[in-house]
C-alpha cells in the first residue's frame, strides 16, 4: 500500500481516467472527479486571487488493484467558478495524525497562506482484535501561495472528547473579533448528535466553548459538517443530521441536510436563539454542504451533489459524485434564498424565447439538443388541475424526470421514477413540497447532462437530483389536465 497517489504506478491511474471518461454521464458544467469517488466538499475559500475547491476523494476506489484506498483531498483553483483547474491531490493520508483518511474540513486565509483544518481519523483496537474504535484528531496545516501544504503534526485536538464518542469531525472555521472560532460535529455518549464549538487566538491553541445550544437535543444520531455563518443579523447554522425519521415529505434521504436559523450565536457560552430546522435541499442527492464568504461579500454555497452509501450507475465507470453549482445564500422572511451564481452567465450559448398555452395536448419545447440548460420559467397553472413539465424525455414522452406543479394539492412533486436508470429507489421516487399555485409561479432549473437543480418561489425551495437517461433523452414536454396553463420560458443551452 502507498500513501501518494504519484506513487502508483501511472499505468493504474491512467487506465482507471480512461474508463471514467468513457461515461454517458460525465457532466459539462458541474464538477467531478476524474476517476474514483467524489464526496463532501472541503476548504472552500477565496484566497491568491482564485477560489479554492478541495473534496473528498478517492481517486481508485472502484479500482480492482487498490493500491491507494485511503481518503485524500483533491484540490482545484478556479477564478470564475465555472472553469476549474485540477491540481491534483491537495492533502493524502500520510502522517500518523490521519493515516485512515483525511476526513472534512474547511479553510481560512490567514496572512498570506491558506490555513487548513481538517479531521485525521484514525482506528485503534487497544483491547482485543475485535474492539477497533475510532481516535479521531483535528488537525492544522497551512499551504503557501505555490499551494503547498504542510501539515502541523501536533493535533489540534484529539478525541473521544469525555462525554463523547469517537464521532467527532468536520471542523468549519470562521474568524469573528480577531478570534478563530470552529464548529464541529460531534456524537454523546448517549448517541445524539450536537454541533461542538471551539475557539483559539492563534490556531495551535484551542479551547472547548461547548455544544452549541440550539433546544435540538434529540435530533438524529450524529451531526455532520456543520458550518455557522452571519448573514446581516441573522445566525445560521447548517448540518447534516443522520437518523432522521422520515415525516410526511420530509427527510426522506438517506440522511439529511438543513439550517437552522436565528440570532447572532453568543459565542461566549454557545447560546443559540433559533427557530426550527428546514431542509436547504429538498431534492434526492445533496449533502455535506459548505460556505464561504468571497472577496466581493457574496455567502457562496457549495454541495455533494450525492449521499454517503448509495450506489450510482456511474460506478460502472470508476466514478461517482460531483458538486452542485455554486450558489449566491440570502436571507428573505426569515429563511434562506438559493440563486445559481450569477457567473452562469458566461455559459450561455444560444438562447429560445418560448410562450404558450397548454390544454390537454403535450407540447414539446424546442430548446436546442443539449441537456445542458438554464431554464428560467414563469407558469399559470391557476386554472388547471396540475401541470406537468417533462424533463430528460425522450421522443414519445415515456421516460422523463417528472415535475408536477399539482393545483388540487397546492403542491409541488419532482418523480424520478420514469427516468432512465433506477437510483436509490429504497428511497422512494418522489420529492415534494407545498406550492401556492394560486398565483403564478417562477421555476428554475440547472439541467445537465445528468443532473437537475431546480429552484421555487426564487430559490426557497430547492431540489437537485441526479438522473442517469440515454443522452436522446433531451426533450421537454409540458402538459395541463382538467384546464389550461400557460407557460413564458427563457431558455439558454450552457457550454
Ligand atoms: C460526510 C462524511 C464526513 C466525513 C467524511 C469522510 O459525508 O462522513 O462526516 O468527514 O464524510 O469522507
Amino acid at each position: 500500500m502507498v500513501k501518494h497517489l504519484a506513487d502508483v504506478p501511472s499505468n493504474i491511474v491512467t487506465n482507471e481516467i480512461d474508463l471514467t471518461n468513457q461515461s454517458p454521464y460525465r457532466q459539462n458544467y458541474h464538477v467531478e472527479s476524474e476517476s474514483g469517488s467524489l464526496g463532501d466538499p472541503n476548504g472552500f475559500s477565496y484566497f491568491n486571487h482564485q477560489y479554492h475547491l478541495f473534496y473528498q476523494w478517492s481517486p481508485l476506489a472502484f479500482s480492482k488493484n487498490p493500491h491507494y484506498t485511503q481518503h485524500g483531498w483533491k484540490h482545484l483553483v478556479s477564478k470564475n467558478l465555472i472553469d476549474w483547474q485540477d491540481l491534483g491531490a491537495g492533502i493524502e493520508s500520510d502522517t500518523v495524525l490521519d493515516k485512515h483518511g483525511t476526513y472534512s474540513g474547511s479553510a481560512l486565509p490567514v496572512d498570506n497562506r491558506l490555513f487548513l483544518m481538517y479531521t485525521g481519523n484514525t482506528w485503534t483496537n487497544t483491547e482485543s482484535e475485535d474492539d477497533w474504535h475510532r481516535v479521531p484528531y483535528q488537525v492544522g496545516a497551512m499551504m503557501d501561495k505555490d499551494n503547498k501544504v504542510k501539515k502541523w503534526m501536533t493535533p489540534l485536538l484529539k478525541g473521544p472528547l469525555k462525554g463523547y464518542t469517537g464521532h467527532f469531525r468536520d471542523p468549519k472555521i470562521f474568524k469573528k473579533n480577531g478570534i478563530y472560532y470552529a464548529v464541529l460535529g460531534i456524537q454523546r455518549e448517549n448517541l445524539t448528535g450536537a454541533a461542538l464549538l471551539i475557539k483559539s487566538s492563534d490556531l495551535h491553541k484551542w479551547s472547548i466553548v461547548g455544544e452549541i445550544k440550539a433546544d435540538h437535543n434529540n435530533f438524529g444520531y450524529m451531526w455532520e459538517c456543520p458550518d455557522y455563518y452571519e448573514i446581516n443579523n441573522h445566525g445560521i447554522l447548517e448540518f447534516c443530521p443522520q437518523g432522521l425519521e422520515t415525516s410526511n415529505n420530509k427527510y426522506r434521504n438517506i440522511y439529511q441536510n438543513g439550517y437552522l436559523i436565528g440570532n447572532h450565536l453568543n459565542l461566549e457560552n454557545g447560546q443559540f436563539d433559533c427557530g426550527e430546522f428546514h431542509e436547504l435541499d429538498k431534492g434526492f442527492d445533496f449533502y455535506a454542504m459548505q460556505t464561504m464568504r468571497d472577496s466581493k461579500g457574496r455567502r457562496l454555497l457549495i454541495a455533494w451533489m450525492g449521499l454517503p452509501e448509495t450506489k450510482y450507475p456511474t460506478e460502472k465507470f470508476h466514478y461517482t459524485g460531483c458538486m452542485i453549482f455554486p450558489r449566491e445564500l440570502q436571507v428573505k422572511d426569515g429563511v434562506i434564498i438559493q440563486k445559481p451564481v450569477k457567473e452562469i452567465k458566461d455559459l450561455y450559448q444560444e438562447q429560445f424565447l418560448i410562450e404558450g398555452k397548454t390544454n390537454k395536448e403535450s407540447i414539446k419545447l424546442e430548446a436546442g439538443k443539449s441537456n445542458s440548460r438554464d431554464i428560467q420559467l414563469e407558469l399559470d397553472c391557476t386554472q388547471a388541475y396540475d401541470t406537468i413539465l417533462d424533463l430528460f424525455a425522450n421522443e414519445d414522452n415515456t421516460d422523463h424526470l417528472r415535475l408536477i406543479f399539482n393545483h388540487k394539492k397546492q403542491e409541488f412533486i419532482v418523480n424520478r421514477g420514469h427516468c432512465g436508470l433506477p437510483i436509490s429507489e429504497a428511497y422512494g421516487a418522489e420529492r415534494s413540497c407545498h406550492l401556492d399555485l394560486n398565483k403564478k409561479i417562477k421555476v428554475r432549473i440547472l439541467q445537465d447532462v445528468s443532473s437537475a437543480e431546480i429552484f421555487l418561489n426564487d430559490g426557497k425551495d430547492v431540489f437537485s437530483m441526479r438522473v442517469f437517461t440515454d443522452n436522446k433523452n433531451n426533450h421537454i414536454f409540458i402538459t395541463s389536465h382538467c384546464g389550461e396553463a400557460s407557460y413564458k420560458a427563457k431558455i439558454n443551452q450552457l457550454r
